[in-house]
């Protein structure tokens, strides 16, 4: 079900390891007061933060949750900080054997921050260890084959995990019920986001005017990564037009040339409602079939496209399929066609 590609298209929303650079370390926030929006978040986890410094305790297992680039991956920074311990990064995907990962949780020191990203693709093996790492803060390893297998029981420190996905529906229960804290995070206001864009631009040295920011906020479709991409790819632009100071109208051309619309809309979002209005009558049509008639990949268009395109309100999932919304069609420009009958007839109307 999980395809390795899942994030390594070279489209401009989808998450790239490679975007990582100098520039990205000194765009992300390193302390809750720094990390636009996400109040509720902030709030909660702020609380639970000094609670457990007042008990002299580790934090409890926290479990962040929501579409790529929303700052599950910044947040996790900043709650190590905030607790004041040292904070170890991995991946699902990159712990394949049990003994991994049993020898990073006997590397942890006493009230460390373990911060497992894309954590809904850890292997069954893998996540039975962290049950009782979990909960007991204890190493179940079984020694031995057949009628001589012992369990042994080591005990490791107490530490905190902080579990990072797209996909929390992936996760099965016993791993997500271990959470004492689970947070979604919700797509930005173009308001928070213009904060961010103001932020970064700041930390880049970039100069911006007011409406200039204003506009890459609306178009970077609620996602923070996206809104710091655009702001580095306009820059660019503008730069080369040899403008001190990136205006409006600088913005408007960049994002056009970028072929970003209103919206915030990329070639592969129209591509897929144009598909769902013009192949599927507006659907339902499957996730798969969809995601096969526009050539991409299935969970991509899950985790990156969807949430977007939901969010707008123009496209619903439903029981048979995703279809599309009276918004989306007025904004592609199309009329919804009639459902593809059963055999064609041969007179039938184009239209
Ligand atoms: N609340 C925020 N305030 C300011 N900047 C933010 C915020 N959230 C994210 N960012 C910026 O967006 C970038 C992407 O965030 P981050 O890497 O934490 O996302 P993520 O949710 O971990 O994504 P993924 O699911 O792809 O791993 C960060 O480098 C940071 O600069
Ligand atoms: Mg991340």
């Amino acid at each position: 079900m999980f395809d390795e590609e899942e994030y390594d298209s070279e489209n401009l929303i989808v998450s790239t390891k490679t975007e990582y650079d100098a520039e990205e370390n000194v765009l992300r926030p390193k302390t809750m007061s720094e990390y636009v929006g996400q109040e509720k978040v902030k709030e909660n986890l702020s609380v639970y933060v000094t609670a457990a410094k007042q008990r002299g305790d580790a934090l409890d297992h926290v479990l962040l949750y929501g579409p790529p680039g929303l700052g599950k991956t910044t947040l996790a920074h900043i709650i190590a900080n905030e607790m004041g311990v040292a904070i170890k990064i991995t991946s699902g995907p990159a712990i394949e054997r049990s003994g991994d990962l049993a020898a990073i949780l006997t590397n942890l020191n006493e009230g460390d921050v373990l911060f497992i990203d894309e954590i809904h693709r850890l292997n069954r093996s893998v996540e039975e260890i962290l049950y009782s790492a979990m909960e007991d803060y204890a190493l179940d390893i079984i020694v031995g084959k057949g009628p001589s297998a012992r369990n042994i029981r080591f005990a490791l420190k107490k530490f905190t995990l902080i579990g990072a996905t797209t996909r929390a529906g992936m996760l099965a229960s016993p791993l997500r019920d271990r959470f004492g804290i689970i947070n979604r995070l919700e797509m930005y206001t173009p308001e928070e986001l213009k904060k961010i864009v103001a932020r970064s631009a700041a930390a880049l040295e970039i100069g911006i005017e007011d409406d200039a920011a204003d506009e890459i906020a609306r178009r970077s479709r609620g996602t923070p990564r996206i809104a710091n991409r655009l702001l580095k790819r306009v820059r660019d632009f503008s730069l080369v037009k040899g403008n001190a100071v990136i205006t409006k109208a600088d913005a408007r051309f960049a994002l056009a040339r970028l072929e970003i619309d209103e919206l915030g809309l990329d070639e592969t979002d129209r591509n897929l409602l144009r598909a769902l209005i013009e192949k599927f009558g507006g659907g339902p049509a499957g996730l798969e079939t969809l995601a096969a008639t526009i050539n991409e990949d299935a969970n991509t268009i899950e985790d990156v496209y969807e949430p977007y395109l939901l969010q707008l309100g123009f496209i619903a999932r439903t029981p048979r399929g995703r279809i599309c919304l009276k918004d989306a069609y007025e904004h592609m420009g199309l009329q919804p066609k009639a459902k593809p009958k059963k055999q064609m007839s041969f007179f039938e109307d184009e239209n």
